[in-house]
């Protein structure tokens, strides 16, 4: 049963480096100095600037979210947070990802972003399982943007058709 905010969520596949929107979320490593994946994309597409202005951030911690601009990206700007490493979920993690999720989408409000576009945190190198992450992600952005106007579209950009399906099982819970 879709809910009003729903209109709101966009579930699409492409690559987040690609997406001119005002903030796309970066699941980063706690040094914030680039890696693989979608950090070593994001790197790779906003150029050498993106890695001067991580360097005076001082790393992060996990669950947090740190601001930069999106230099050569389409984005205007890029919030690198650090999701958990999935160790069978006795850790923590899933708070630990909620707190991702909120903590991005409290940075794109503070900036008054009317699109934010989120990868799935944690579930690759930090092998966080797909569905259940998909799961934390919709509920996180349903009870954020019920309280809130900005941001007005969150877009789940994900890089495979299973990826997108989990997200879109997940918003008919
Ligand atoms: N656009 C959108 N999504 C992408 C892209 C891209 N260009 N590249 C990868 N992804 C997807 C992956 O398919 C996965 O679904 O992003 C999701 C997160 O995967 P990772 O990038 O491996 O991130 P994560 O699992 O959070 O691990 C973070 O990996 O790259 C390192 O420095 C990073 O140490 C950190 C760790």
């Amino acid at each position: 049963m879709s809910r009003p905010v729903d209109a709101r969520i966009d579930i699409r596949i492409a690559d987040i480096t690609t997406l001119a929107v005002d903030m796309i979320v970066n699941a980063a490593n706690p040094s914030l100095l680039g890696g693989g994946g979608v950090d070593g994309a994001i790197h790779h597409a906003a150029g050498p600037s993106l890695l001067e202005a991580c360097r005076k951030l001082g790393g992060c911690r996990t669950g947090e979210a740190k601001l930069t601009g999106g230099f050569d990206l389409p984005a205007r700007y890029v919030c690198h947070t650090v999701g958990p490493v999935w160790h069978g979920g006795g850790r923590g993690e899933d708070e630990a990802l909620a707190a991702c999720y909120r903590s991005s989408l409290q940075c794109a409000a503070e900036k008054e972003c009317e699109t934010v576009a989120f990868p799935a945190i944690s579930t690759g190198v930090y092998g966080f399982p797909p569905a259940r992450a998909a799961r934390i992600a919709v509920r996180e952005a349903r009870a954020f943007l019920e309280n809130h106007p900005r941001p007005a579209q969150i877009i789940f950009c994900c890089f495979s058709q299973a990826s997108a399906d989990h997200h879109l099982d997940a918003m008919d819970t």
